[in-house]
């Protein structure tokens, strides 16, 4: 049997949960600084630690750093979250990383501002549809993204980041392994064309990489001849041929610093650009094009499940916690080994920057 899933059906699941949700108002400078006092306060009270993805506001990133909290891509902040002594985890981003913390860390109270962050991949790889594909290809090792459910994990061999995953694969594949992916098929079939491995793919996109375009990204280029193109590995094929580097959140961020050019193209979501011009202040950051603004246009290179994570938010989980990350516990623990594998693996692999740079 093929996936089941279907980006079409996937795109009206995605577009009926937004128009669901409320949006917040923009803060002014003192009801923003009042807030930061207040949270800054509340993480010490509770021996909490703000780890935040680099998608998510800039005030939340500076927050989480002024605080002795983390910044990082998802591979990152599970290991930080892991290795941390403190009793609360707050998670700025989405609900896999917040799930991703608990099940590594059972005993610690893992808080988000809100559990309703969710992502389009792991929407659109429900767990039933999703087991029932694994059981009918018994005989293949299945590695699945950080982008899932925890029952997902679960059901998993190996679970893995962007900044991991191409490693990850080569080394099934020198074992002589077949795979099986889910549920990014962008960043799957990247991994399958660079390792060469034989693999099924799951059927799903994420919203904002899917709608990144070649023809305009090939325009862009024209018009700045001495530009990089950075492109993260969600986004389609054409954009990642297009790309000078290839590569997760953080790699990409290391890839404005490190590489010579003035100007970068950057094919991932705009949260990214405040690290980038923190780290690379001399240097100019556009986003790539996506569809438009038009009507079809769920994200503009925005992620807006990432979006919901405001300052207002992240105050009311300090100081009323009911959006704690709860996971089943047995189901946890089976999360847990193949989150501990890719943990293992990382550490032993000592990633280094790579990419097609
Ligand atoms: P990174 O692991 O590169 O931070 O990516 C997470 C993600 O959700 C990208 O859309
Ligand atoms: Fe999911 Fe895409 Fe948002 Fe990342 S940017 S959390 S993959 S929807």
């Amino acid at each position: 049997m093929e996936p089941t899933s279907n980006l079409a059906a996937d795109q009206v699941l995605v577009k009926q949960y937004l128009d669901a949700v409320e949006q917040s108002a923009p803060l002014d400078e003192h009801a923003e600084m009042e807030y930061r006092n207040k949270i800054k306060g509340l993480l010490r009270e509770n021996n909490a630690v703000l780890v935040a993805h680099y998608y998510t506001d800039g005030v939340l990133q500076d927050l989480a750093e002024e605080t002795g909290g983390f910044v990082g891509d998802s591979l990152e902040m599970a290991r930080f979250g892991s290795a941390c002594e403190a009793d609360t985890l707050v998670v700025a981003g989405v609900r896999f990383m917040g799930e991703t913390a608990k099940i590594l860390c059972p005993e610690k109270t893992v808080l988000m501002p809100t559990l309703d962050a969710t992502c389009s991949l792991d929407i659109a790889c429900p767990i039933e549809e999703f087991s029932e594909f694994c059981d009918q290809h018994p005989d293949h090792t299945v590695v699945v993204y950080a982008n899932t459910s925890a029952a997902v994990k679960a059901r998993a061999d190996w679970v893995v980041t962007s900044s991991i995953g191409l490693e990850v694969v080569e080394h099934l594949a020198d074992q002589g392994k077949k795979i099986l992916w889910a549920p990014d098929q962008h960043l799957g079939a990247y991994i399958q064309e660079k390792s060469g491995a034989q693999m099924l793919l799951w059927d799903a996109a994420c919203i904002v990489h899917e709608e990144f375009r070649f023809r305009g990204l090939l325009d862009m280029r024209k018009l700045y001849p001495d530009a990089a193109i950075l492109a993260h590995p969600e986004s389609p094929a054409q954009v990642l041929e297009l790309a000078d580097f290839v590569g997760s959140t953080t790699q990409m961020i290391k890839a404005a610093q490190r590489l010579d050019n003035d100007l970068f193209i950057v094919a991932t979501d705009k949260g990214i650009f405040h690290r980038m011009r923190q780290v690379a202040p001399e240097k100019s950051f556009i986003a790539a094009p996506t569809v438009g603004s038009g009507a079809t246009c769920r994200s503009c290179a925005h992620c807006p499940w990432m979006a919901m994570n405001t300052l207002a938010r992240l105050y009311e989980t300090l100081a009323n916690p009911t959006e704690e990350v709860q996971v089943d516990r047995q189901l946890g623990e089976q999360a847990m080994v193949p989150l501990q594998r890719m943990l293992d693996f990382a550490s032993q692999a000592q990633l280094s920057v790579k990419g097609k740079a």
